[in-house]
């Protein structure tokens, strides 16, 4: 499919959901407000790998939506389930070499050379978003 339709009213604030687009896993977070200001919180970090503010990576606070592909060597990363381990920053962690990513899905720590990437998406309407 090379466009699919998400009805976000029902994934639950705090829950991340994988859907699947183009053969590529799409990590959607609904993140909570702790998880948009643990993001925010380090917009300007001169320690950020590949620079970016949470805005430029979520167009809405409340839902970041990126491929689930490690920038590394393309693992998938843990930290969809509530079970997984999510690194030191709360994101997202890659089993193959130990990659971290935070909240926004910034890099910061491992071998991974960049965040994880973003799909094209949009809005079609408040519950609706359409990637691709
Ligand atoms: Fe993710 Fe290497 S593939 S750290």
């Amino acid at each position: 499919l090379s466009v699919v339709q998400v009805d976000l009213s029902g994934i639950e604030l705090g829950s991340r959901i994988t859907l699947k687009w183009h053969g590529k896993p799409i990590f959607i977070d609904h993140r909570t407000k702790k998880r948009i200001e643990e993001a925010r919180r380090d917009d300007h970090n001169p320690d950020l790998v590949d620079p970016a503010t949470d805005a430029q990576r979520a167009q809405r606070p409340e839902w970041l939506v990126q491929i689930g592909i490690c920038t590394h060597l393309g693992c998938i990363p843990l930290g969809q389930k509530p079970t997984d381990p999510r690194g030191k920053w709360d994101g997202w962690f890659c089993p193959c070499h130990g990659s971290q990513y935070d909240t926004a899905g910034r890099i910061r720590a491992g071998p991974a050379p960049r965040n994880l990437d973003l799909p094209p998406y949009t809005y079609e309407s408040d519950t609706l978003l359409r990637i691709g």
